[in-house]
């Protein structure tokens, strides 16, 4: 007897919440962090933690997340999708015009600079997204582990759960990086090993990253696809027998190096971890022109393309982890098409091979057209983000700027930029890390949207945390970007996608000092308006059914 009327008191608690629109959401514990031009952070520890959960907005509603530099963190609010037909009769009884000379009515001088104007076009669909994350690296997983049990779980939950942002990518080093605590790569010793007969994980792989992976996967709510790149191989198989510096592959461990992922892979499906795709080698420009001092392996694009095409390409399609995918390059943008055009240059079978095209953020300073122009001269190949940080440049002044906005607003720009061409995911670089921005071997300290405070037993959620979940949790996998095209003066950031359940969601940032309305047409006849505050982050989902 109790069992249907507790069943009915649940269904008629759902209906209220929905009704009210009041999610059981845990609100950011704010922290001021004394710096004047920052925004807040939120504090979460063992016992707290803001949690977000996604509203299904109700046929012909819609429900608003909002971030902002004056300290909203997903602000949830609401509204009902208008038709023309409803506004023109609430504002004068004249004849119901078309949507053409509605348009019209908004042109006054003072609208048309405030008033920004949207048309999605459903039926104009573009690529399909695979999703978002972040990394596990040594330095994230040792911070990490620095937590509580508690806290450790409020972490976990903040970035893979139904109560956070839902992370659904992962990438991670193969061996280590810059972000570990000293240079270290698998079968160091004996050298010269071609079979890789001492092929062994370490201790980091069994203590730090496999825990962090396995526990991420345990509360995603969706798939955790993993990719996984290598730094640097063991130093006997490079010209330099260097981790760093200008140093290639000797052309005799072509084959080794190729193995070496596969051997990796092997030990990874041991621990029960899948690795969905693996990139031909992290920033091959960085031996090559050695501007940096941390682990690396150059290859010139030719180098690339003879060891795609001989080696990596068929020793992984000819494996068990066959439908692994291979994504090319794994650098800036402004290095892909020169790289991409030497492999085939050297064997077009290289081109064959790879699944996609790994991107970096750090020359985004070069226009993203490059990445369309990119997609239609590779057609087939999907373009990934697979890392971005802020502070990493010489000039960045502080490495780590706690509770800055503006690190936020170029995420969300970025972000934004990257799905308006043609990228389908984007994993950010360590999911946390010090309050200095490491450890790092190399000094290369740089910022995170998770800060760690461990003797404190505390971590703290940056505005980049708020701008990666304006994406990741709001565009499950399998979304399609749409077309948005703008019909007012003035304009704001934005990139609309139709998600698999049929609903709109459209991620908007207004960088400006002062408010904007936006409207956006879903079609002909029926819109929305959005007031969207100074220097805010917003991601709308649309139930046009
Ligand atoms: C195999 O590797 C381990 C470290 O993982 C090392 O201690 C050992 O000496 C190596 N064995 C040989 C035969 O080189
Ligand atoms: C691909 O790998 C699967 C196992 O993962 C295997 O069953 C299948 O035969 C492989 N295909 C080829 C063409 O090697």
């Amino acid at each position: 007897m109790a069992g249907p009327r507790l069943s009915v008191a649940v269904v008629l608690l759902g209906v209220t919440i929905i009704a009210l629109g009041q999610g059981e959401d845990l609100p950011c514990r704010a922290r001021d962090v004394g710096i004047p031009g920052r925004s807040i952070v939120c504090v979460c520890d063992a016992n707290y933690c803001d949690t977000i959960t996604r509203e299904a907005p109700a046929p012909g509603t819609f429900v608003v997340y909002t971030s902002s530099n004056a300290g909203q963190r997903f602000e949830k609010s609401y509204g009902i999708i208008q038709t023309v037909q409803d506004t023109v009769e609430e504002e004068s009884s004249e004849e119901i015009p078309d949507s053409e000379s509605e348009e019209e009515a908004i042109s006054s001088e003072e609208d048309s600079l405030s008033q920004v104007v949207f048309r999605l076009f459903r039926i104009s669909r573009y690529q399909s997204i695979e999703g978002f994350g972040g990394s596990v690296t040594d330095a994230a997983a040792i911070n990490w582990r620095k937590l509580s049990d508690g806290a450790q779980i409020k972490f976990i939950e903040s970035y893979f759960s139904a109560t956070g942002l839902e992370y659904n990518m992962i990438r991670v080093p193969i061996a280590g990086s810059d972000f570990s605590e000293y240079p270290y790569t698998y079968n160091e010793e004996p050298w010269y090993d071609h079979a890789l007969s001492n092929f062994s994980l370490t201790s980091h792989d069994f203590f730090l990253k496999l825990p962090m992976i396995k526990r991420s996967q345990l509360v995603a709510t969706d798939e955790v696809k993993i990719t996984a790149s290598t730094w640097s191989p063991p130093i006997w198989m490079k010209t330099n027998e260097r981790i760093t510096g200008f140093g290639q592959l000797k052309p005799e461990f072509y084959q080794s190096y190729a193995d070496y992922h596969i051997r990796f892979m092997e030990e990874y499906e041991k621990a029960e971890v899948k690795i969905w795709a693996i990139t031909t080698t992290n920033e091959p420009i960085n031996g090559i022109i050695p501007l940096v001092n941390f682990n690396s392996l150059g290859w010139t694009p030719r180098q690339l393309g003879r060891w795609v095409a001989d080696n990596l390409g068929p020793t992984v399609r000819n494996s068990r982890f066959n439908q692994t995918l291979i994504l090319a390059v794994d650098d800036q943008r402004y290095i892909v098409p020169i790289w991409l055009a030497g492999m085939a240059r050297e064997d077009p079978k290289s081109i064959e091979y790879i699944d996609g095209i790994a991107l970096h953020y750090y020359g985004n300073f070069v226009h993203p057209i490059i990445l369309t122009a990119i997609q239609n001269q590779y057609p087939g190949k999907i373009l990934l983000s697979t890392e971005a940080c802020e502070g990493p440049m010489p000039w960045d002044r502080e490495k780590v700027e706690i509770g800055s906005w503006d690190r936020a607003r170029k995420y969300t720009k970025s972000i934004l930029q990257d799905l308006n061409n043609y990228v389908v995911g984007w994993i950010d670089w360590n999911l946390c890390l010090s309050p200095t921005g490491g450890p790092n071997w190399a000094d290369n300290f740089v910022d995170s949207p998770i800060l760690v405070y461990g003797d404190q037993d505390e971590f703290i959620k940056q505005p980049m945390f708020y701008a990666m979940g304006h994406f990741s949790k709001f565009i499950p996998r399998g979304s399609v970007r749409i077309r948005s095209a703008r019909q007012s003066l003035v304009t704001v950031e934005n990139a609309a996608f139709l998600k698999p359940d049929g609903n709109i969601v459209m991620v908007i940032q207004n960088t400006r000092t002062r408010a904007v309305n936006v409207r956006i047409r879903i079609s002909n006849s029926r819109f929305i308006d959005v007031h969207t505050e100074a220097q805010s982050i917003k991601t709308i989902e649309i139930n046009d059914n």
